[in-house]
Parts: C-alpha cells; structure tokens; sequence
C-alpha cells in the first residue's frame, strides 16, 4: 500500500465528508441495500470495517442494530479521529473499537461475523496484493461470515465503460481538460478494473460466488460468504 495514499487521506480528512457530499445519495443507496445484505446477522453480531473512513457504513449500520459491535480498522490517523469524533456525538464510542494500521496489525481475536470494504480494495493497485488483502478479511471471518465489498470498477477499454466513464465524469464536474488526467488515475493510484474481474479476485481471495447487488455509476459492490474452509 502506497503511503503517500495514506498521507492524501491524512491531508484531507478535516474535508472528506464535505468534499464528498454530492455523492450522498449514492452512498444512501447503497447502505439501503447493504442492510438487507447484513439482515442475516444476529442481533449481537460484530462487524470488522476495513477502510473505515470518516466512519459513514458504521454509523449507518449502528444506529440500525443497536445490538451490533465495530472494530474499525483504519490507517489514517485523522479519518480515524473524524469518525471517532462522529462515534461520540452519537453515544456509540462503547460499541466501537477504533484500530489506527492495516488489518494485519489488529490483534488476533473472536472470529467476526461480517465485515465491510467500502471503496477501499481500490487503493491495493496490484492485483496479487488485492487478493491477499480479501484473503486478511476472510481469515478474520468466522466460516460463511459476510463480506460486503463496494469499489470503482469499469471495463475503461470496452465502449459501454468509455461511454459510462464519460456520465461519471460529468456528474462529478470533471471538466474536459481534467478527464485525461483522472483516467490515468484511475489505472495507477485507483485500480479501477472491469467488474468480472474484481468477481475473480473476490472468489480467489477466500469468498464464495460474489453477488454484485449494487452498481451506481462507477460504485459497485458485491457481497459472498467466507469459504476459506471449503477449498
Ligand atoms: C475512499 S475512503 C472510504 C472510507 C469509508 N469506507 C467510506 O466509504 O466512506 C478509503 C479509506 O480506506 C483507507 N485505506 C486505504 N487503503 C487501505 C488498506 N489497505 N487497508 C485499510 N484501509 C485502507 C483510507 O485511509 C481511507 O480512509
């Protein structure tokens, strides 16, 4: 993992929530549907959020399950204080474990009974890393646990991604000159890559026939059971 990624969402952090308010509705979207994804759990499940952000998928979650527990995993410092800030607002501090590293860090515990990577597999460009990166996820899973995973994907070399890219661009007011620019970025800092592939990667990575249930623009997220014990 590039830490200059990390330092970006350093810097940023006092301004993500802001910067990305437009795309609100998308993300309600996707939460909605999410909670039918998770409607399996028990009432005193405990999720593992990796790439926990400023905290918007366990806040949503939280104030839905009452009974439910966080482990935030996240290695931005600031996000992290964002989110733990929104946590106390909220009175759900006690239900919350706030981890600032990489998943490999966390300390070895109860195996989880979900668990979320909400646009963050994105960042991990190299596809055998990406893979090892579901793989750390499943092995923290208890067996048929739940992954719910969203990241950027689009085939950008097929004509329906060129044209799609092109609708994404212009509801986030890329303007003509930037696009180029944000094309490159999305095949070197962002691993934005066709949807059958991440399928691939999911299913290699530990998890069971992934189920794509959400797609909006560029925003796609799938969800597939933990089965590292049936290989
Ligand atoms: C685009 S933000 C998404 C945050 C949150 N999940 C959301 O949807 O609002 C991606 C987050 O993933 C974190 N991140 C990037 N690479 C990561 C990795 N390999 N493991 C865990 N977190 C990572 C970043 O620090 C950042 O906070």
């Amino acid at each position: 993992m590039p830490q200059d990624t990390i330092a970006m969402f350093d810097e940023h952090a006092a301004t993500y929530d802001q910067t990305w308010s437009a795309m609100a509705p998308l993300r309600d979207a996707l939460q909605l549907v999410l909670d039918s994804v998770f409607a399996p759990l028990p009432d005193d499940a405990h999720v593992l959020c990796v790439g926990a952000g400023t905290g918007a998928e366990i806040l949503a979650l939280a104030e839905h399950h009452p009974g439910w527990r966080f482990t935030a995993v996240e290695p931005s410092g600031p996000m992290l204080d964002v989110f733990r800030g929104k946590a106390r607002t909220l009175g759900i501090v006690s239900r919350c474990l706030f981890h600032q590293g990489f998943l490999d860090s966390l300390a070895e515990g109860q195996a989880f009974d979900a668990a979320t990577a909400i646009l963050v597999s994105q960042f991990v460009t190299d596809s055998a890393q990406r893979r090892v990166f579901f793989r750390d996820i499943a092995h923290r899973l208890r067996p048929g646990g739940l992954l719910a995973s969203a990241d950027l994907a689009c085939d950008m070399g097929s004509e329906a991604g060129k044209r799609l890219l092109e609708v994404w661009f212009d509801m986030m007011s890329v303007s003509a000159q930037a696009r180029e620019r944000a094309k490159a970025i999305y095949g070197s800092q962002v691993a934005v890559m066709p949807p059958e592939a991440m399928d691939d990667i999911l299913q290699e990575g530990g998890f069971d026939r992934p189920v794509r249930f959400f797609q909006s623009g560029l925003i796609h997220a799938w969800f597939a059971r933990q089965a590292l014990d049936a290989r």
